[in-house]
């Protein structure tokens, strides 16, 4: 076996249920290591509510720092009641943005996957979703996250004011319509873009630049607009009608969690951020499961470590080019879940339940 060069990994367990999760992503990273002559230099800090408690600040820029200097960092989740009070600044989440916006990280893949074995987890009938596989791409540093002018004032009568601003750019829609584009032609050539055009002019800019996109450079590749909020009601009745889904920061905030969702279990469904590659082909990158922190069931041993698991695997194979880890990894839960191993979450009568470390060391037993 060859020896790769030391790359650094940065996990960032944060709150709830994260560093249990997390805890079976570095147990796999330290397996790959010593079995597979990989090298990877992995690190872990805080972020989120436990470094606020640390720091008074939910990321430090050394944190933040350490994540621009890694090849790929995984983050578990952050937030909790706990911190649901905090002024705007000190918030948990505001470290997730911040990694977000500062790492360039514009392009969300949120993939939305059908277990075969978990068909009856999903409360929408088995033929609406057995088979279903969706790339939802959303856009992650623009919109009305981090629009313009923003904030809370007061207005006359002692009344406030909330203020949040929806922008796009041409560049943009672009740069995020490409990547869905790209990604769709390895798929099934389709992609659906979704926006509310019908009120919003920001919304009217992004169907009309995402169609010249697709008519200057991807010819070739089926493009269909649909309203957001038809989109919501479209993945419930057909979902199977959908290949890849671009969509602007907020929509896509929603549509994922829906989507992922249709599958049965969001404790399954991984995610990827991923940044433009430099001169160099570098690319910035962040992974994460689209499940938050759940603080209901934090601390309990009972979380389902998959999706974390499945964003190492994106980790695998879209920043650290190892593509055949990143399927023998996928293929190791497919097995497990074929085993009847299921934690709380995805557990169905007949089969057996196992809390977070036996479900990782399940998967790890399963690679070769
Ligand atoms: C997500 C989450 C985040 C978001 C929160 C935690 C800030 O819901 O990644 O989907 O709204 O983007
Ligand atoms: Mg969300």
């Amino acid at each position: 076996m060859i020896k790769v060069k030391k790359r650094k990994i940065l996990l960032l367990p944060g709150d709830g249920i994260g560093p249990e999760v997390i805890n079976e992503v570095r147990k796999v990273l330290e397996w790959l290591n010593k079995n597979k002559s990989l090298d990877f230099e992995i690190d872990e800090d805080l972020v989120g509510g436990v470094s606020y408690e640390k720091h008074k600040y939910p990321i430090t820029d050394e944190v933040f720092y350490k994540a621009l200097e890694s090849e790929a960092v995984i983050l578990g989740a952050v937030g909790g009641p706990k911190w649901d009070n905090l002024e705007f600044a000190k918030k948990p989440e505001r470290a997730l943005l911040k990694l977000r916006k500062e790492l360039k990280l514009f392009a969300n893949l949120r993939p939305a996957i059908c277990f075969e074995q978990l068909v009856d987890a999903s409360s929408l009938k088995p033929e609406i979703i057995s088979g279903l596989d969706i790339m939802i791409v959303r856009e992650l540093t623009g919109g009305i996250y981090f629009g313009e002018p923003r904030g809370i004032v007061p207005i006359e009568n002692g009344e406030r004011k909330g203020i949040n601003t929806h922008t796009y750019t041409t560049g943009e829609i672009h740069r995020v319509a490409r990547v869905a584009f790209e990604l769709a032609k390895k798929r099934k050539n389709k992609v659906t873009s979704c926006e509310k055009s019908n009120v919003m002019e920001a919304g009217q800019l992004w169907k009309e630049e995402v169609q010249a996109l697709r008519d200057k450079e991807f010819k070739k590749v089926e493009l269909k607009h649909m309203l957001a909020d038809n989109c919501a009601m479209q993945l419930l009745k057909d979902p199977k009608q959908f290949d890849v889904i671009v969509t602007d920061n907020l929509f896509g905030d929603m549509l994922s969690d829906e989507a992922a969702m249709l599958t049965g279990s969001l404790g399954l469904l991984p995610s990827a951020s991923l940044g433009t590659k430099d001169k160099n082909g570098k690319m910035r990158s962040m992974y994460e499961p689209i499940h938050g922190s759940a603080p209901d069931i934090a601390g309990k041993g009972i979380a389902n470590p998959i999706a974390s698991i499945l964003s190492l695997s994106m980790a695998l194979r879209y920043s650290l080019d190892l593509d055949s880890e990143a399927n023998s990894l996928e293929l190791a839960v497919q097995q497990v879940l074929d085993d009847e191993l299921r934690t709380k979450d995805i557990m169905s009568t007949g089969k057996k339940q196992v809390g977070t470390s036996v479900m990782g060391d399940a998967i790890i037993a399963k690679l070769k």
